[in-house]
Order: structure tokens, then sequence, then C-alpha cells
């Protein structure tokens, strides 16, 4: 009894500083959740209290935060961050305190991005600000986490179901440069190298244009989150062109004539895109071809029957020995033809060498041989010319919007080609074409740069404008008529809304 009145009593008489003291311990009863270093922490609601420790580091951290779910039109969530050393809940940086080392992380299309120095660690502070959305916070010393990647994923081509879609690049290729007096060059039927690294893991995302996924958050959990289309026939890394190792997916069980969305994510939470594309109509006929190591960049449809034993399209492993014969053959003559040369020692360019004539001779070969059948881009449907195109022709080059014709679209190099004339076809490689298809011409620079990489005793001559260039190749694309290097109507042989003007190889 003595003793409880004396506690009692004793109470009010506690030092003004252990109270103090006290107070911010009785408050952490709510703790805050400490982020853990590389690593992603989901949310499906905001917490309480709605703060998070940052931990220390002697290095700068990158903090980074998602949206999942919602939209851009809603209300969305604020975040605020500090570096500065406070511990008391009541003391979480907020939208109006503002002050030193308090720092709002904006959104950019749902992902928000900030790096700094936490010395001693510091505070995320959530602001519900109205909103019900589920988030992700990643926080990293090795870079973002989450990101916006900005090269984009590839269009290869399409079929009426199909696509055939490859990642941005994620390792980058160095062509091992032969030098004198061992000059070697790989040999016709080459296999591919490896890439050296790890490949990431790639998820590919297609969705149809029309569920408008471009508009909404450019986060790989909201973009994974909704409806896809398309499944996955096969998926391999690609070494399609110099710009590096890809990944590569042959998707099947599309719908024809549809407009269709691809996103490319990395390692979950990287986004690359959106590309835009769309499915060729149901009575488009030509299989696709990709997949071949003497012929990387194919990767386009063909005009061959159905493939044998209802394979979805034509790779190395089936596509007939009649055609790969001939080629590997030429590729093998050309390249037996071009060490004539003394390659290595005697130097006919300063910047280019035998291996690089040969590479622009087999990108060259390939897209002759490989006749590209197409249909007129999406946007641009009444774009190609009709009748068929007299060898003599010099019309069919690329036109675009000019001041007496502002609203003129830019036509692709689309030829049609019928069954009647067997001997008219573009490739005597391929056998005649049992159905009628729209041919995509190659692009003249695929010829040009063969003859600017290639000594001149080879005698490559590619057709001039002022003669009849454009009835065999797309003229005036990607470099101008008279030859200026991407001074052309597009500047391009295809972009990322889905337009293909001409074939690049
Ligand atoms: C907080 O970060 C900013 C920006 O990186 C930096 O200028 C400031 O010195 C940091 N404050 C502390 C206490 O480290
Ligand atoms: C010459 O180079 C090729 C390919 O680079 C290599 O395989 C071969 O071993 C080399 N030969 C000599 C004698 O160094
Ligand atoms: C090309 O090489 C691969 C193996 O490296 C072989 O299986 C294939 O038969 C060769 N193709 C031709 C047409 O020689
Ligand atoms: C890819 O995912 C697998 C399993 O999901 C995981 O084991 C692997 O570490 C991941 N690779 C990379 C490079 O992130
Ligand atoms: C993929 O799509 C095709 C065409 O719709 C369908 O036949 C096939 O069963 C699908 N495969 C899977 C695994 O869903
Ligand atoms: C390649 O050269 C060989 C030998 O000279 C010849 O028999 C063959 O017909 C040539 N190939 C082509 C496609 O011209
Ligand atoms: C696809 O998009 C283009 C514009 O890029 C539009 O003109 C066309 O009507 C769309 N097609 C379909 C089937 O929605
Ligand atoms: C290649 O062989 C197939 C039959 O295997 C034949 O139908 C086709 O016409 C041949 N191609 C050429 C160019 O001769």
């Amino acid at each position: 009894m003595t003793t409880a009145t004396s506690t009692t009593a004793r109470k009010p008489m506690l030092p003004l500083s252990l109270l103090l003291l006290l107070l911010p311990a009785l408050t952490f009863a709510q703790t805050r959740q400490e982020l853990s270093l590389n690593s992603v922490a989901f949310f499906n609601t905001i917490p309480n209290p709605p703060s998070f420790v940052i931990p220390g580091q002697g290095v700068p951290l990158t903090i980074t935060v998602a949206l999942c779910s919602g939209s851009s039109s809603q209300p969305m969530p604020r975040f605020i961050v500090t570096n500065s050393t406070n511990n008391a809940i009541e003391d979480d940086p907020t939208s109006t305190t503002g002050g030193p080392d308090v720092f709002e992380i904006g959104l950019d299309d749902g992902l928000g991005t900030w790096t700094g120095e936490f010395p001693s660690g510091g505070v995320l502070a959530v602001e519900e600000n109205g909103a019900q959305m589920t988030f992700e916070i990643g926080v990293s010393n090795d870079g973002p986490i989450h990101e916006h990647i900005t090269s984009l994923p590839l269009l290869g081509d399409t079929t009426s179901n199909q696509a055939l879609i490859f990642s941005h690049p994620f390792e980058s290729f160095d062509r091992p440069k032969p030098s004198y007096p061992n000059y070697t060059l790989p040999v016709a039927n080459q296999t591919l190298p490896s890439p050296t690294g790890n490949t990431p893991n790639f998820t590919l995302i297609l969705s149809p244009t029309s569920n408008n996924l471009a508009a909404r958050h450019q986060t790989g959990c909201f973009l994974s989150s909704q409806p896809k289309e398309g499944n996955i026939t096969s998926e391999t890394i690609w070494l399609k062109d110099q710009q590096g190792w890809r990944d590569q997916w042959l998707m099947g069980g599309l719908t024809p004539a549809t407009n269709y969305t691809a996103y490319v994510l990395q390692d979950t939470n990287k986004v690359s895109g959106p590309i835009f594309f769309a499915t060729k109509s149901a009575s488009f006929s030509c299989p696709l071809v990709h997949s071949l190591p003497y012929c990387p960049g194919i990767s386009y449809p063909i005009p061959l029957p159905a493939p044998p034993s209802a394979a979805p399209s034509y790779t190395t492993l089936n596509l007939p020995q009649n055609i790969t014969d001939p080629l590997l053959s030429y590729l093998t003559n050309f390249t037996t033809t071009l060490t004539t040369f003394a390659c290595g020692r005697d130097w006919y360019s300063p910047l280019v060498g035998c291996d690089d004539c040969q590479i622009a001779y087999r990108t060259w070969l390939c897209s002759i041989t490989f006749t590209r059948c197409s249909e007129p881009s999406p946007s641009n449907p009444n774009a190609f010319t009709t009748g068929t195109v007299e060898p003599t022709a010099t019309g069919l080059s690329a036109l675009g919007p000019s001041k007496k014709h502002p609203d003129q679209k830019v036509f692709s190099a689309l030829v049609p080609q019928d069954t009647a004339r067997p001997e008219a076809r573009r490739s005597p490689t391929l056998p005649p074409p049992s159905y009628a298809y729209d041919m995509l011409l190659p692009c003249i620079e695929t010829c040009t740069a063969m003859d600017r990489a290639c000594p001149a005793f080879l005698g490559i001559k590619c057709p001039t404008a002022q003669f009849n260039a454009a009835a065999s190749y797309g003229v005036g694309y990607v470099d101008s008529a008279d030859g200026d290097q991407g001074g052309g109507v597009t500047g391009n042989a295809a972009d990322q809304w889905g337009n293909v003007w001409c074939n690049p190889g």
C-alpha cells in the first residue's frame, strides 16, 4: 500500500528529459517497416504508419516506385523521401512541409525514380491522396530496379495469326576482326556464337491495341497484370544484326487483321516498349522464315507453300535443301573471289575490310533470295502500286509529304506478284509461287552498302534512281534518291508503329 502510494506519488516527479525520451518510444509501438536493399516490396494497401525506413549506405541509393493498378486519370499516391535522419514518425516528410533534404518522387507513367545519398538512412513516406492503388518500392545500390528502357523491341514480321518479335538488344556483339597473315573469313554455313554474359529473364506482353495499354501505367507490375493474347510457339536468343543479342519469340494464336501493342519486360520490372504492329488479313498465305544462321537477319514471310509436317514456320531445320544449297554456294564462291584480294595486307578503303564486304554481300544476297511477302501498312491501307511493274519501270520511288501535297502518305515498296509469269519472279532460288501475293522490295541500301563495303574489282553495280532502280528496289526511303545517307522520305525501313516501307534484309 505504502509502496503503491509512493509509486503513484513519484510518477509526476519524473524528470522532464526522461519523459521526452519515453514519448517517442511509446509512439514507436507503431514501427515503420524497413525496406531491404536490392529487393522489391509490394503493397496492396498503404501501411500504417504510412512510411518506411531506408537503410543507411555509404553509396548512393536509387529508390524507385511503380504503380501496379489504377490509371493516371485517377488520383495517385504521392511519395516523399528524406535523407536526413529523423526518427519520429511525427516528423515524417510530407508534400507540404518541404525542407532541405526532403524530395518528392515525381511519377511519370506510373513510375518514379530518385537517386541520392543516405549516409545515415532516411524515410520514405506515402500520402494516400485519395488513391486506392497497389504499388511496389525498390531500393537499390546498383541502379534503378524499376526502369523504362529506352531501346525498343523489334518486330520481325507477322502472318495472319503469328508474330515474330525480338527484345531490345541485351548484350552487344563485337564481330572478331580477322587480321593478316591469318586473314580467315567465316564459312558460308556458319554457326552463331553464344552470348558471353547471362541472359536476363524476358517476358513478352502482347495486347490488342484496342486495350490501350500505351495510355496506362508503363510499369512491369501493371502491364503483366493485364489480359494478354497469343501463346509462345518458340523462344530463343538470336543475333539478328550488329546491334547485338536479343530474345526472339514466335507467337501464335493471334487474330487476323488486328492491331497489337507489344512490350518486353526484362527481369520483371524493366519495361521496353511499346511497339505497335498489325497481323495480316486472314487470306495472307506466306509462311514465316527465321532462325537461319547463314542469313541471321531474315525474319519475315516468304512465298513458299506451307511448311512440312504442319510446322509453324520455316527455320534452318526444315527449309528445303534446294533453297539453302544455291544460297550457300553463292556465298562461298563470293568469299573465294573476295579473298583473291590481299585482305588485311593491302587496303582498298581506310574504313572497311573484306570482312565488312562479306557481311554486306550476305545481307544483300539473303534479301534477294528470300523474297518478302507483305500487305499495305495498316495506317495506309490504299498505299501500294497496283499492276505488275515492268522491268523498265522508273516509278515506285518513295514519295513523302510536300508543300503541294502535305497529306501525301508514304507508299510501301509493294509490287503485286501473280502466278502467271513464274519466270519473272525475283528470286530464282525460290520455286514459282503457287499463289498471288504482294512483294515488298528490298531497300536499295542493301545494295549500296555492299557497293561501299566491297573492293572495286568485284564490279558491284547498283541500279541508279535515274534508271530502273525503283523497279527492283525500294528507293528513296532510307537514303534520298540521290544517295544522301539517312536523307530519305522516312529515314528508316520500318518504324515502331508497324509501318514497313522496304525490306532491309
Ligand atoms: C540528401 O541528398 C541530396 C541529393 O543527393 C544531397 O545533396 C544531400 O547532401 C543529402 N543529405 C544528406 C544528409 O546526406
Ligand atoms: C586463323 O584464324 C582462325 C579463325 O580466326 C583460327 O580458327 C585459326 O586457328 C587461325 N590459324 C592460325 C594458324 O593461327
Ligand atoms: C550447315 O551446318 C550444319 C551444322 O553446322 C549442318 O547440320 C547443316 O547440314 C549444314 N547445312 C548445309 C546446307 O550444308
Ligand atoms: C530468372 O528467373 C529465374 C527463376 O524465375 C531465376 O532463378 C533467375 O535468377 C533469373 N535470372 C536473372 C538473370 O534474373
Ligand atoms: C496457341 O494458339 C493456337 C491457336 O489459337 C492454339 O491452337 C493452341 O492450342 C494454343 N496453345 C496453347 C498452349 O495455348
Ligand atoms: C560456285 O563455284 C563452283 C565451282 O566453280 C561452281 O560449280 C558453282 O556452280 C558455283 N555456284 C554458283 C551458285 O554459281
Ligand atoms: C489499326 O490502326 C490503324 C492506325 O494505325 C487504323 O487505321 C486501323 O483502322 C486499325 N485497324 C483495326 C483493325 O483496328
Ligand atoms: C525444290 O524442291 C521441291 C520439292 O522438294 C520442289 O517443289 C521445288 O520446286 C524445288 N525448288 C526449286 C527452286 O527447284
